[in-house]
């Protein structure tokens, strides 16, 4: 297949080679990062700090294949955390920048290790914070809230809107005033926000209005305040010099360091998913064809957000002769990744290249129907290919039960006793 007008940014990394010239020789479904594009995204992080002075973190929630740090490393202040495991890989991955925590509830038994790992822990309740506020304060943290600004910018997408009504996620200004006590108010450091999904700057400049209105008071009295991540900013046309007037304004008016935690800007369009073809058929008018990388277990944000991830060469149903459905091969019926036009039919082995798969994939993907996780590779710089992992059976199963030596049965041999 050949497509000399594939120009889309999920894309830019292959520089104009096909899929197979590139990654032909490699076992699919597998999943490629792009050391080059994570560069690229981390310069323009990079430009946003050096010009604001605001500091910016690495969302390991997104993207945490941590052999590929050091393409961000240089670029970003540090690492945030959904809870301890990623907390200890922060502090083990990227050991010279700074490890932020946020959790919707800690667990009292983690508490002790989460707060070695953290550089700041943010609570999401004042409850919470009653709770393990001293001993973070005890450990040397930097201690924070996370608020609700009750500010809904996305339509459409409940499931990614934090502010939704009756969210779960951070502390209203009816909650702070009927729970927060001087004690606990003289605990805080920082106040931090996350209300956005791959949005643009002026849905932040909105936001900030609301925290102002019903937070500015507070952040009179903080050191800093965390704006989240949804910030689309490596998405070509982003209002980059709109999110750095918010940041301005927020350092002016409240005299914060200012931070953002982005994930998927961070590793936008750095990673690929390589699958192939492998059954062609037709049900009534629909061409479907079947693939060894599956929606649910590969890419579960597609059915999760949902959307159609960019497929190489592909266009849009009917654009061009031929519209298939991709699907994988789970039992599952809503397995489908997407329709998409082609040139010309798709046959066995076809080699299909799915764009955008750095993020919300490695971190997020599952064995469901036993299906294999896909290995990663890491794309060099200079384009080598280098195996990061060896996935097998053994992942599959220590999942599931008892890490016991295997027993092999051939089949028929089994004791039935
Ligand atoms: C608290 C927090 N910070 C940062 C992020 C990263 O968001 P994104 O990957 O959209 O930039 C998320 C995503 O859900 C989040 O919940």
């Amino acid at each position: 297949m050949t497509a000399p007008t594939e120009t889309r940014a999920a894309f830019a990394a292959l520089n104009g080679n096909t899929p197979e010239e590139l990654f032909g020789a490699l076992p699919t479904p597998c999943y490629i990062l792009d050391e080059a594009q994570l560069s690229r995204n981390a310069a323009v992080l990079d430009g946003i700090r050096r010009r604001t002075g605001c500091r910016i973190l690495l969302a390991q929630k997104a993207f945490s294949n941590f052999d590929l740090y050091p393409a961000l490393a240089p670029a970003l202040d540090g690492t945030e955390a959904s809870g301890l495991f990623e907390a200890r890989l922060g502090r083990e991955a990227m050991p010279e920048g700074e490890v932020h925590v946020f959790s919707a509830a800690y667990r009292a038994a983690d508490i002790p290790e989460v707060l070695r790992y953290a550089d700041h822990i943010v609570f999401n309740s004042p409850r919470q914070l009653s709770l393990y506020g001293e001993a973070a304060c005890a450990a040397g943290c930097s201690i924070g809230l996370r608020i609700n600004p009750e500010c809904s910018t996305q339509e459409g997408h409940a499931i990614y809107d934090p502010c939704a009504p009756g969210s779960r996620l951070g502390t209203t200004r009816a909650q702070w005033d009927a729970e927060m006590t001087p004690a606990l108010i003289a605990l805080l450091d920082g106040l931090h926000f996350h209300t956005l999904c791959e949005q643009d700057s002026d849905a932040l400049e909105t936001t900030l209005s609301a925290v102002e209105e019903k937070f500015g008071g507070v952040l009179l009295r903080m050191k800093w305040l965390n704006m989240g991540g949804g910030h689309h900013i490596t998405r070509p046309g982003y209002d980059i010099a709109r999110l750095e007037r918010c940041i301005r304004r927020a350092q002016t008016a409240w005299n914060v360091t200012v931070y953002l935690e982005p994930g998927e800007a961070c590793a936008l369009n750095a990673g690929f998913l390589a699958s192939r073809v492998l059954d062609v058929r037709k049900n009534g008018d629909t061409n479907i064809a079947i693939l060894d990388a599956s929606a649910a277990c590969h890419m579960p944000d597609v059915l999760e957000m949902p959307y159609t991830p960019p497929l190489w060469s592909a266009a849009e149903p009917g654009m061009l002769p031929c519209t298939f459905r991709l699907g994988g091969p789970t039992c599952l019926a809503g397995d489908v990744i997407g329709e998409y036009a082609f040139p010309a039919p798709l046959k066995e082995g076809d080699l299909l290249l799915f764009g955008d798969m750095a993020i919300y994939t490695t971190c997020k993907n599952n064995t469901f129907n036993g299906m294999p996780l896909p290995d990663i590779y890491r794309r060099g710089a200079d384009g080598a290919l280098t195996p990061l992992t060896h996935f097998g059976y053994e992942d599959f199963k220590g999942r599931l039960g008892t890490r016991e030596q295997p027993h092999f049965h051939r089949k028929g041999t089994a004791n039935h006793g």
